[in-house]
């Protein structure tokens, strides 16, 4: 893993824009995330385009996951999330970018079809994630098969809770069941890089990199992969026992 410890989101957020600037230069496909985490990376992507900098003209993109039961045009589904947040401020098809069908009549059919999707796309050059509190990474929760594939997975109750603040602070209205990317589909992007800011994340940041390998954290499964990249700020990063190590290997890059 390569890990990069830096002093603010905002540098954190520059930085995967660096990164991902590199596949979208190239028209390669991305795939992205939603949640808190990536807005400022979308911000910073957002006026690399509007200063000309960067056309995503030739990309396509695929989604992490989304809400069973949200049509598309729900406030809160992952696609209309990307869509106000990031794909409708870029010059990116629309009908190149895609997300898991939160209403197909055969949700359990839909997963098995985004991964040949993704695979007819050429596979995904670099993938973008966060990570829950609870290690999550997708919503690939605690005790799912490290080589799961793109699946109907049921949230944990964590989760519900710390979303239920995109639902009025009404845990009720948030969906239980989600199509996500499974852990098997997110290690066979080429590149995968996650980033992680604030305090609330240390422990799931601690046990994904120093951690045991475990489905019980299963972002812990990028150490697995072969070109994983870590990007987080001072407070995430705020448990990890080799923190001076991983500055040193940052500073001494070859
Ligand atoms: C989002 C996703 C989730 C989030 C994670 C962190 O598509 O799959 O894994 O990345 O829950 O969310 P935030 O960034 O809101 O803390």
């Amino acid at each position: 893993m390569d890990i990069f410890i830096k002093a603010t989101p905002q540098d954190v957020a520059t930085h995967a824009a660096d990164v991902m600037a590199e596949y979208v230069r190239n028209g390669q496909t991305i795939g992205l995330a939603t949640g808190s985490t990536p807005l400022l990376m979308y911000r910073e992507l957002i006026a690399r385009f509007q200063a000309k900098e960067l056309s995503f003209k030739d990309c396509t993109a695929f989604l992490l996951d989304e809400y069973i039961g949200l049509p598309r045009e729900h406030e809160q589904s992952y696609y209309r999330f990307i869509r106000d947040n990031f794909t409708s401020h870029i010059d990116i098809d629309d009908a190149k970018v895609h997300s898991p069908n939160g209403l197909a009549e055969d949700v359990h059919a839909e997963g098995p079809a985004y991964d040949a999707a993704i695979e007819a796309a050429g596979g995904i050059a670099c993938q973008l994630v966060g990570v829950g509190a609870n290690g999550h990474i997708g919503f690939n929760e605690p005790a799912c098969s490290l080589n799961s594939g793109t699946r109907v997975e049921t949230l944990h109750p964590k989760t519900i809770a710390d979303n239920a603040r995109f639902f009025d602070d009404d845990e009720s209205q948030v969906p239980v069941h989600v199509l996500t990317q499974g852990l098997g589909t997110i290690s066979r992007a080429g590149h995968v890089l996650l980033i992680a800011t604030g305090a609330a994340k240390a422990r799931a940041v601690k046990a994904l990199i120093e951690g045991p390998l475990s489905a019980f954290c299963p972002a812990s499964v990028l150490q697995l992969h072969n070109h994983a990249t870590v990007i987080i700020d001072e407070e995430a990063a705020q448990l990890l026992e080799y923190s001076d190590y991983y500055r040193f290997c940052a500073d001494n890059r070859v």
